[in-house]
């Protein structure tokens, strides 16, 4: 599929976003690992997740989902049963990762394996804690998938301390996993706030999870299980990371005033609201409100006038998945933004430095790559282009979010991969006042 933008037409009126990928994932893996009926609303159905589904078919979990209202059957950790065939994680990280963490504290034996894009996708960052806990698994000699947990004996994984060296809630998620199952608590000290829904959702289902600042970073203590995960009754908020596509669309179309209702706020992914407020931004949050413990709004935004920005330090975590999207903001900003701290994005769907310079400047934004982020000079009309997002459905999005306001079209190909985050994107666009030719 190849998507081409219209440039032009100001986006105005009311959408609500689709579930949050990330508590979607947790909340299919954790409903399965809880006792009891779980029942979740706004399940984000996407291809990341239904990756996730597949696999808690294959371990012998049951569910039904109708819409994006998810009903699943949890059998608690000890019910979960060995899958006959490889755990096929397609492109999604978050699946293989937490699943690695959960099945290597069960001691259950399985293989995973994933597309192309996840096999080149570090892995040793979960499984070598993992070994440190005891547990057995083999990857390829780089660390990286396809992987094999061996089976425990009936032994469990021993607590450990660990200091991480990179913010990753997926790592985390998958040593909170394992370590529930331990038996002596475990210590996660993050160098930054990674996103904490895993802490949040494992707490309200009975877990004893405590998160304490030690020299201003998150310490997180798990205690091993004394009774089961209690089941979910939640509504999964607005996706704030699909979110961010909408906002920077509507900041950089003129005439553009827009709403966007029920999202998740969780201070550990907004960060690029704050950035965005810095840069001169018109962004007004409403009915700010608690569900399931999670903090959600409504976000209002209007078409404002940018200037470049620094952005660094410990932000860089709590925008991780942003940066593509906000690249486009920093384009159509007046003067230059940097980013530093980033190296990260190297690791993501694509090499989210590499990837991201090379597409941008081929719909004429100039931008220098750097080791651990990039400049981008901001201001000049973005000419327009034909791009290829290389299989990042988040490149693929703010690549056609750049063309919005372009001299001419910004032609996408192969955008069908935004079906695996935000198949919505182009309705939610439509529905605002965008024009699209899909071909
Ligand atoms: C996610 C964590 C982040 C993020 C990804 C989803 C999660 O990855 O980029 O889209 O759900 O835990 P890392 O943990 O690798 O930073």
């Amino acid at each position: 599929m190849k998507v081409i933008t219209e440039s032009g037409y100001p986006l105005r009126g009311t959408v609500s976003l689709p579930g949050d990928k990330s508590i979607s994932h947790r909340a299919a893996l954790f409903g399965a690992l809880a006792t009891g009926h779980s029942h979740i609303e706004n399940f984000l159905v996407a291809g990341v997740t239904e990756k996730m589904l597949d696999a808690l078919t294959a371990l012998g979990v049951s569910y039904t989902l109708n819409g994006t209202t998810l009903d699943i059957n949890g059998k608690g950790f000890a019910g979960i049963e060995p899958a006959e065939k490889v755990l096929h994680c397609g492109n999604s990280a978050t699946t293989m990762r937490l699943l690695i963490g959960a099945l290597a504290g069960i001691g259950l034996p399985a293989k995973l394996d994933g597309s192309e894009g996840l096999r080149s996708r570090p892995m040793g960052r979960v499984v070598n804690p993992l070994r440190e806990m005891g547990a057995q698994i083999e990857t390829t000699e780089a660390g990286t998938a396809p992987l094999q947990i061996l089976g425990m004996d009936g032994k469990h994984l021993q607590g450990r301390n660990f200091a991480l060296p990179v913010a990753s809630a997926q790592v985390k998620t998958a040593l909170m996993l394992a370590a529930l199952q331990g038996n002596s608590p475990t210590t996660i000290l993050e160098p930054g706030p990674s996103r904490d829904h895993s802490e949040r959702m494992l707490a309200s289902m009975g877990a004893s999870i405590e998160t304490v600042a030690q020299q201003g970073k998150p310490c997180i203590t798990v205690e091993p299980l004394q009774k089961h995960l209690t089941p979910l009754e939640i509504t999964v908020p607005g996706d704030f990371s699909s979110a961010a596509f909408l906002i920077v669309a509507a900041l950089v179309t003129p005439g553009s005033e827009i709403v966007l209702q029920g999202v998740g706020l969780n201070p550990t992914r907004t960060g690029l609201l704050d950035v965005l407020h810095t840069m001169g931004a018109q962004i007004e949050i409403l009915n700010a409100r608690e569900q399931h413990n999670e903090p959600v709004g409504d976000i209002v935004v209007r078409h404002s006038r940018l200037h470049g920005i620094e952005v660094s330090g410990s932000v860089v975590v709590r925008m991780i998945d942003e940066f593509p999207v906000f690249a486009v903001a920093a384009a159509y900003a007046e003067g230059q933004t940097v980013v530093k701290d980033a190296v990260e994005l190297r690791h993501k769907e694509s090499n989210r430095i590499s990837m991201l310079c090379a597409q941008l400047t081929e719909v004429g934004i100039s931008v220098r790559e750097q080791p651990d982020g990039f400049v981008i000079d901001g201001g000049a009309p973005v000419t327009g282009g034909i791009a290829d997002p290389h299989s990042d459905h988040r490149l693929a999005m703010s690549l056609l979010v750049a063309g919005l306001d372009a001299q001419g079209p910004v032609s996408v190909q192969h955008a069908e991969i935004i079906n695996e985050s935000f198949p919505q994107f182009l309705d939610s666009l439509t529905h605002l006042g965008a024009r699209f030719d899909v071909v």
